[in-house]
């Protein structure tokens, strides 16, 4: 590295620090170009990527078939609204309703607007056809959650990070221990509550898998009491986890997704790898009984199902099915898990590997609040590789594949 090239990435954390708000703590590198697993800096030094955007870019960085998408769509037609109809966004409501298996889908932008639609939906069907009576209803949330960073989603966080100085707080949630059958229990036992959202594995809070029977309990005790099983899947969908979805659990398919899954959850919502990171696109996925308690001029959004988007999603999802990512990501998870297992035996400061599929995280010998995690991940950029804490003492390995 010259005294120039570190002038030239000084430049621009500079920018960012003089002109940009200050609500993330990025690594010390300025990426300027991607390709499959790899990111370069404006310095030139190549990366092997092991973020993925969390998870965004799980088709590898510019795909040639979702960019050669979206530049087709994009000489062609970008945005009309939802005043009129498109060519784009039948074509994938089709495409993703018969891929995941759900009667209808909303195709939304950002995964946190996604799940602000599937909060709604679910109230909305408590009122609706559950019967409830208006205000009343309540959503159980499980502690350590990340479902993004709006007012209706941080209320439901236990993190103070996302909380501090934000309140008030949205009424009519509950929130239980993650991965305790019992607290979940209890919970359910509230007439009133309308729904249970989930992440199938904890991303944000450090690839936190719960016991197998975890979710499958869940969703029994939804079936039986008329309440709505909601998975947030905008991380561990899309064959991170080493199966087209978290929830399909130990399904029973033999090829690419044949709609086995072990559990289904009555909303699913999905995000990231939509596009394969290409630009923001998420859904949410349900059945007529819940998707159509919502009715036209009660939701929406300018961007949602803008045809630029759809096209792009339509090829994100072509390539995860014809590359069979999912079957790739559990054979690799496998092999990055007993390597670092060989790691963790040899290193005290390495304490423990977890994960599924892709989705890894190692826990190393500090606090939540210490440096530790970042002083390797500076270390490991230094020697070409790109991971994130995810608190002082856990670091997440989620590459492309
Ligand atoms: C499980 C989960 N849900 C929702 C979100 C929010 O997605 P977005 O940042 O696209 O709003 C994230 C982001 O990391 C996530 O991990």
């Amino acid at each position: 590295m010259t005294t120039d090239t570190l002038t030239r990435s000084g430049m621009f954390i500079d920018l960012e620090d003089k002109y940009g708000a200050h609500n993330y703590h990025p690594l010390p590198v300025v990426l300027t170009k991607g390709e499959g697993v790899f990111l370069w800096d404006v310095e030139g030094k190549r990366y092997y990527d092991f973020l993925s955007a969390y998870s965004a870019v799980n088709q590898g960085h510019c795909h040639p078939a979702i960019v050669k998408a979206l530049v087709d769509q994009a000489s062609q037609l970008t945005l009309t609204s939802r005043a009129f109809y498109n060519d784009k966004l039948g074509p994938l409501e089709k495409y993703i309703t018969s891929y995941f298996n759900y009667e209808k889908a909303l195709i939304a932008n950002s995964g946190v607007e996604a799940v602000e639609t599937a909060i709604k939906l679910c109230r909305k069907w408590a009122y609706v056809k559950k019967g409830l009576t208006d205000q009343s209803a309540k959503i159980i949330f499980v502690a350590g959650n990340f479902h993004g960073r709006t007012m209706g989603v941080i209320s439901a966080s236990t993190d103070p990070s996302s909380t501090g100085g934000f309140g008030p707080y949205m009424p009519g949630y509950v929130i239980v221990p993650y991965n305790d059958k019992k607290a979940m229990a209890d919970a359910l036992e509230d007439p009133n509550v309308a729904g249970v959202l989930v992440e199938p594995i904890q991303g944000e809070a450090g690839v936190v898998v719960p016991d197998a029977d975890y979710l499958p309990y869940i969703q029994a005790q939804c079936r039986e009491k008329n309440i709505l099983f909601i998975a947030d899947e905008v991380q561990t969908g899309i064959a991170r986890t080493g199966k087209l979805l978290a929830t399909c659990g130990n399904c029973s398919c033999e090829g690419f997704c044949e709609n086995k899954p072990e559990i289904k959850p009555d909303i699913l919502i999905l995000g990231k790898a939509l596009s394969g990171g290409v630009l923001p696109v998420s859904a949410v996925l349900a059945n007529d009984e819940i998707m159509l308690c919502i009715k036209p001029g009660e939701h929406g959004s300018t961007f949602g199902g803008n045809p630029l988007a759809c096209a792009v999603a339509m090829a994100a999802l072509d390539v995860v099915r014809d590359e069979r990512l999912d079957a790739n990501a559990e054979k690799l998870g496998k092999i990055f898990r007993e390597r670092m297992q060989q790691i963790v035996e040899k290193y005290p400061i390495a304490l423990l590997v977890r994960g599924k599929g892709l989705l890894n995280a190692i826990v190393v010998d500090d606090d939540e609040d210490g440096h530790l995690a970042w002083d390797i991940c500076l270390s490991l950029a230094a020697k070409g590789l790109l991971a994130k804490p995810t608190h002082g003492n856990i670091i997440r390995f989620a590459p492309p594949w």
